[in-house]
């Protein structure tokens, strides 16, 4: 057998990346295989080019997972403090964009240079080769084989580190998936995540304010996010929806607070001060005009707020305050951030993310049923999870 190695990593992304820079560092010798032309495609592509590579407030709170405790250790022992000390120690200029997202001040080529540079400090040896398509793995004893359209090589040890199938177009696939299962390891059923949703039937007419944004509190499922909403020629986004969207099934209603900084009562109070107002102008003086447009016109209040009955008030607040969508699907992997689901943490150590039943293999990152908010989260997760396999390979 040609190329032995202490371990071979599937999918040169961030975990992978991460995972091989800590398994070097304690002198392992790595070889990872990226079928792409070149490492860290989705970091180049994140946050807008800037990489939103970490939310300093990261905890386990902010992941979805079937089982919420899963992340807890990885994540506690390799904290956003701690890759944000790793950015600072390579000179690398940040901003705190909101809510505790860090993002480069110039490009985000500086996190993959970075990656790429801890790759190659030592004492260990990380090969990292691209355009190397996995045509088959298997596990034979002590070595796990894996054979490409270049070569064949062998390792004891293997980490699933391919991501997830959103984004197609990039080349993303199910392949995790899939390999998982060829060890009888499960896989919890994936669905996009952080993800436009679309709108059809009556609320199509939404869609003719196609670029109004607004502030809201956007739910689903009970999970809340007080961020902007955006609409869109094919239904809802903005921060507020991707974040609810990775909590929403087909068929569920997504709940619209329009004016969560409103109090009780405020339309009544409005009419009090000024019966001639209408219920378009109230709102217009907190929303944007079209939006305001929009709303009032299906809340059917046309009239001066002196003619409106101050029920009829009430009923149109407690509206505003819980609309209802009720979204007729999502743009799909194709427009989705992030994938929920994946391989199972029942067949994982929290602490190693090794298998289970099967020793050797590992999987980390976006692979793995840990899905992060909005915001730097689902880095974390491939930093976190990178290390910890990395530390234990
Ligand atoms: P990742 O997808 O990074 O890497 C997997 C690697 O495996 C890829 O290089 C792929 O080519 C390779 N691969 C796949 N199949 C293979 C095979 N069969 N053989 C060999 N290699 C294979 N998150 C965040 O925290 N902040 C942000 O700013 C953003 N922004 C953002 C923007 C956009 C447009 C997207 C699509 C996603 C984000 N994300 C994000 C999410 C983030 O990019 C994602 O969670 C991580 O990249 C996951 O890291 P992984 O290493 O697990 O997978």
């Amino acid at each position: 057998m040609e190329n032995h190695c202490d371990a071979i990593i599937l999918g040169a992304g961030a975990a992978g990346l991460m995972c091989a820079a800590r398994a070097g560092q304690r002198g392992k010798r790595v070889l990872v295989l990226e079928k792409s032309e070149k490492p860290g495609k989705k970091i180049l592509i994140s946050g807008g080019g800037r990489c939103n590579f970490t939310n300093i407030g990261a905890g386990p709170a902010n992941f979805l997972s079937a089982n919420p405790h899963f992340a807890k250790s990885a994540l506690a022992r390799y904290t956003s403090r701690d890759f944000l000390k790793l950015v600072e120690s390579y000179g690398i200029a940040w901003h705190e964009k909101t809510l505790g997202q860090l993002f480069c001040d110039g490009s985000a080529q500086q996190i993959v240079d970075m990656l790429l540079a801890e790759c190659a400090k030592g004492p260990g040896e990380v090969d990292i080769r691209c355009g190397e398509g996995i045509a088959s793995v298997q596990h034979d004893g002590d070595t796990f084989t894996v054979k490409t359209q270049n070569g064949s090589y062998g390792a004891a040890a293997l980490v699933i580190a391919t991501g997830g199938p959103s984004i197609p177009k990039m080349g993303a696939t199910g392949f995790a998936y899939d390999l998982a299962r060829q060890f009888g390891m499960k896989v919890v059923e994936p669905r996009p995540a952080l993800v436009p949703l679309t709108l059809g039937g009556e609320e199509v007419l939404f869609r003719e304010i196609s670029g109004v944004s607004a502030p809201v509190v956007a739910t689903a499922n009970k999970a809340s996010f007080p961020e902007a909403a955006l609409f869109t020629h094919r239904g809802l986004s903005g921060p507020a929806i991707l974040q609810v969207s990775s909590y929403w099934r087909p068929g569920d209603p997504v709940s619209i607070d329009f004016l969560p900084d409103r109090g009780d009562g405020w339309l009544i109070e409005a009419k009090q001060s000024n019966p001639r107002a209408t219920l378009k102008s109230a709102l217009r003086e907190a929303l944007p005009d079209r939006l305001a447009d929009i709303l009032a016109e299906k809340l059917g209040i046309t009239t001066e707020f002196g003619n409106v009955p101050d029920k009829a008030l009430r009923a149109a607040e407690e509206r505003l305050a819980r609309w209802q969508f009720t979204p007729n699907g999502s743009e799909g992997f194709a427009k989705a951030e992030v994938t929920v689901g994946g391989i199972s943490t029942a067949e994982l150590s929290s602490k190693t993310m090794e298998s289970k039943r099967n020793p050797g293999i590992y999987a980390i990152g976006e692979a793995v049923d840990v899905t992060g908010w909005l915001g730097g989260y689902n880095f974390q997760w491939a930093w976190a999870s990178g290390v910890a396999a990395g530390e234990a390979l």
